[in-house]
């Protein structure tokens, strides 16, 4: 039997995470306890992910965990150690909208913003695994953020034209292979 004590953290005590945020490997340091949200705006910068609720119900916190849309106020920053870490930053990469948020942009599918980032990252996990949706899937699919401005219709209609639009440009390239 091993006469090592177990280790124990100290209060306070700060661990290292690396992690890969939007294709960028990235460091910092943690309390064991720190949320994900509060480490990618405070630790890392990225304050394009926002925090409203701080307990899951809002979806403003919403980022990418290898590919998967989940609550960063839910997650612990440890949690993400060695982990892919998607967030709005990441939808335009070059300065420029990508087309779910030039969808966003033509429909007015934002006021004030605030819950914006979260909604673009659930829906693009959301339009990944359903490219060609309802409009009560969009719906369900909304019902886990909250907007307290737009009304959700013009969010809807925004989704289902970036999802008209993609399986548009599916069906031309086809159509130029065959
Ligand atoms: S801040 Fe995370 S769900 Fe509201
Ligand atoms: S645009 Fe203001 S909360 Fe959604």
């Amino acid at each position: 039997m091993s006469k090592t004590p177990p280790y124990v953290m100290r209060h306070g005590e700060q661990c290292a995470v690396t992690l890969t945020l939007n294709g960028r490997e990235r460091s910092g340091y943690c309390e064991t306890r720190e949320l994900l949200s509060d480490f990618l705006r405070h630790e890392l910068g990225a304050t394009g992910t926002h925090v409203g609720c701080e307990h899951g119900v809002c979806g403003a916190c919403t980022v990418h965990l290898d590919g998967v849309a989940v609550r960063s106020c839910l997650t612990l920053a440890v949690q993400a150690e060695g982990r892919r870490i998607d967030t709005v930053e990441g939808l335009a990469p070059a300065q420029t909208l990508g087309d779910l948020q030039q969808a966003f942009s033509r429909h007015h599918a934002l006021q004030c913003g605030f819950c914006t980032a979260g909604i673009l990252m659930s829906c693009a996990d959301f339009l990944q695994r359903v490219p060609d949706p309802t409009q009560e899937q969009v719906r369900d699919m909304l019902s886990g953020h909250i907007c307290r401005c737009t009304g959700y219709t013009p969010i809807v209609a925004a989704v289902l034209d970036c999802a008209a639009r993609r399986k548009q440009q599916c069906e031309s390239a086809e159509a130029a292979h065959a």
